[in-house]
């Protein structure tokens, strides 16, 4: 599978930002107490250690895990003043279970979920299951696009079966994740909170609007080689030129708490 680009996480780490959810940042702080200690599941460059880091107290020890070692160097670099951070490159789909959770040890992570399988998610659950657990900005499926266009509706549904593609975790739930992991919590006891962390895009967003255009567009005909979207990626690039377009793509924040 290929890797994640460095610059397309720095593209959407400040809509990642602004759109996760307070109430559930704030509960989860709470839940960590005064010297917490969290595991940050394929942390990549550190955008959710970035973000969780200035609502958490000094004395704070992360554990930021991925099996990319260019992220994880990425991450060293940028890393926030007063925190103690350990990088460890590993593969969470053969070795979650190798990761050492002491007790009150946090578990988190950002944009991951969809990459996941339904198997890999009972095991996040079995393994984590007395852990505070955040895990956010995971896709849910809405992409709203305005205007609509008449080729939008077979680019989604190309796309839709590109989100269950094998990312290294087995088949894919994609969009169905977040559902996923929080039913199975709850049928595990736990209490379960989710909130919506949608990025909302407009006419000032043009550089993350191409990349979305180019990045769904390029899954769809790779999903589906018959569809041909450059028509329809001419017609969207024109409208972000003219700063009219508009697309809300759907995301959900869960946390689960001991
Ligand atoms: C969409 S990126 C999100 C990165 C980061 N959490 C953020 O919010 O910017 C998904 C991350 O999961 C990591 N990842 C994917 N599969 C993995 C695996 N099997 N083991 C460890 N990390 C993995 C990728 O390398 C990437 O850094």
């Amino acid at each position: 599978m290929a890797g994640f680009d460095p610059s397309w996480l720095a593209l959407r780490e400040p809509y990642d930002h602004g759109a996760r959810n307070r109430s559930l940042t704030d509960a989860f702080v709470m839940a960590l107490g005064a010297s917490p200690q969290l595991v940050d599941l394929g942390s990549g460059t550190g955008s959710n250690l970035r973000f969780l880091a200035p609502f958490l107290p000094a004395g704070q020890r992360w554990t930021c895990i991925d099996h990319d070692p260019e992220l994880l160097a990425c991450l060293t670099k940028q890393l926030p003043d007063g925190i103690h951070v350990e990088t460890c490159e590993q593969d969470l789909a053969s070795d979650l279970e190798a990761i050492a959770l002491q007790p009150g040890t946090g578990v988190t992570g950002a944009a991951l979920l969809d990459l996941a399988s339904a198997d890999w998610l009972d095991r996040l659950a079995i393994h984590c299951r007395n852990a505070a657990l955040l895990m956010t900005l995971s896709f849910d499926g809405r992409m709203i696009w305005g205007p609509v266009d008449p080729d939008d509706r077979a680019l989604e549904a190309a796309f839709a079966r590109h989100q269950q593609r094998d990312k290294g975790f087995g088949p894919a739930l994609g969009p169905r994740a977040g559902d996923y992991l929080s039913r199975r919590l709850r049928d595990d006891g736990r209490q379960v909170h989710m909130a919506p962390s949608d990025w909302i895009f407009g006419g000032g967003d043009g550089p993350i609007l191409k990349a979305m255009i180019d990045g769904v567009s390029a899954a769809a005909e790779e999903e589906d080689p018959s569809l041909n979207l450059d028509a329809w990626r001419a017609r969207r690039i024109a409208l972000v030129e003219a700063g009219q377009l508009s697309l809300t793509v759907g995301h959900v924040d869960i946390l689960a708490l001991p």
